[in-house]
């Protein structure tokens, strides 16, 4: 099926076509390294690079595993998005998602006045990156239904949706469509994903980066001004590394790292100083560690033995 002239074609370039942003694809992983350090200011392993490329070329899913905050859902993005030279669609998935709501559903006054064709069809997401040959980010897999994760591995083996209400296959006509799927093993009330799914997918693992790599990505995600000094940022990281071993409800990723020092250099700002100090980062720690009211004790504790302080 030729693609010129077909009006499903023509409505995903009209209703997405002015969302999609190109840029100069970089499929070399040393390069990738570079540019995602320097564009997207993330820190992302050359192996991990070369793992999901090697996987692109076999067309093969790439699943993203690991705690929060590890960076999955942004380095996923960054990716497809090098590899494609076009940005990727992102699928946050939850129990009811369904083939209507990443494929294409029909208008339903249009449909009833003129019948289930390509005039009532709107498509959605997932054909769309098909048609704009552009990746797809299927966020938190854990969160859809089983069913949802055949539909969604079938569409990626074929390379083709089929949209039987049309009479129509759709094909990816080059090698960006690519999909990358997140998840966090240790979120409670996920499903389980089936052999099947694990089986054909390639498995990525994240986890906390070490000392060193932390404390870079918070210099890169953070302002010059008000300073923080690496003394406090080390600090920082000594409590943050205590409270993933304690069994907290609400573990610290490496987003909250960042949050938090974010915040205590807001803080600082606020104050009209332009060095943070141990009362900044104190006080940003409450909002950004403690997300659950069972957790605050421990917190606190953690942030007194660490620096040294008593918080009345
Ligand atoms: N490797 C990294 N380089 C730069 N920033 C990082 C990195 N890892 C984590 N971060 C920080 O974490 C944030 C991104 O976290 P992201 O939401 O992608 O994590 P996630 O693993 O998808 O978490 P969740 O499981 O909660 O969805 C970034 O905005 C940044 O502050
Ligand atoms: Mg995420």
């Amino acid at each position: 099926m030729s693609f010129e002239k077909d009006l499903i074609v023509e409505k995903v370039e009209e209703i997405y076509g002015s969302i999609i942003r190109k840029r100069k694809p970089v499929r070399d992983p040393a390069v990738a390294v570079k540019v995602l350090e320097k564009e997207y200011r993330l820190i992302v392993n050359e192996r991990l690079v070369t793992v999901v490329f090697a996987a692109f070329m076999n067309g093969r899913p790439v699943l993203f595993e690991g705690p929060p905050g590890t960076g999955k859902t942004e380095i996923g993005e960054a990716l497809l998005e090098l590899w494609a030279g076009k940005n990727p669609f992102v699928l946050p998935c939850s129990e009811n998602y369904d083939e209507y709501k990443v494929i294409g559903d029909f208008h339903p006054l249009m449909a009833m006045k003129k019948g289930f064709n390509e005039e009532s069809f709107i498509p959605r997401p997932l054909l769309a990156a098909l048609i704009l040959d552009t990746g797809v980010l299927v966020d938190e897999i854990r969160r859809s239904s089983e069913e949802f994760q055949n539909m969604l591995l079938d569409i990626i083996d074929k390379r083709r949706i089929i949209v039987p209400e049309l009479k129509k296959v759709f094909r990816a006509k080059g090698s960006g469509f690519q999909v990358i799927l997140t998840s966090n093993p240790e979120d409670i009330a996920q499903n389980e994903l089936s052999d099947a799914f694990l089986r054909r997918t390639t498995r990525v693992k994240f986890d906390y980066p070490p000392r060193e790599i932390e404390m870079k990505i918070i210099r890169l995600r953070s302002n010059s001004t008000p300073h923080i000094s690496s003394n406090m940022i080390d600090l920082m990281l000594d409590v943050i590394n205590k409270l993933r071993k304690l069994g907290l409800s609400h573990k610290p990723g490496t987003a909250e790292a960042v949050a938090w020092s974010n915040m205590a250099q807001s803080i600082a700002k606020l104050k009209g100083n332009n060095v943070v100090t141990i009362e900044d980062i104190i006080e940003a720690a409450e909002s950004i560690l403690a997300k659950r009211s069972e957790d605050e004790d421990t917190v606190l504790s953690v942030i007194e033995e660490v620096f040294g302080v008593e918080i009345s």
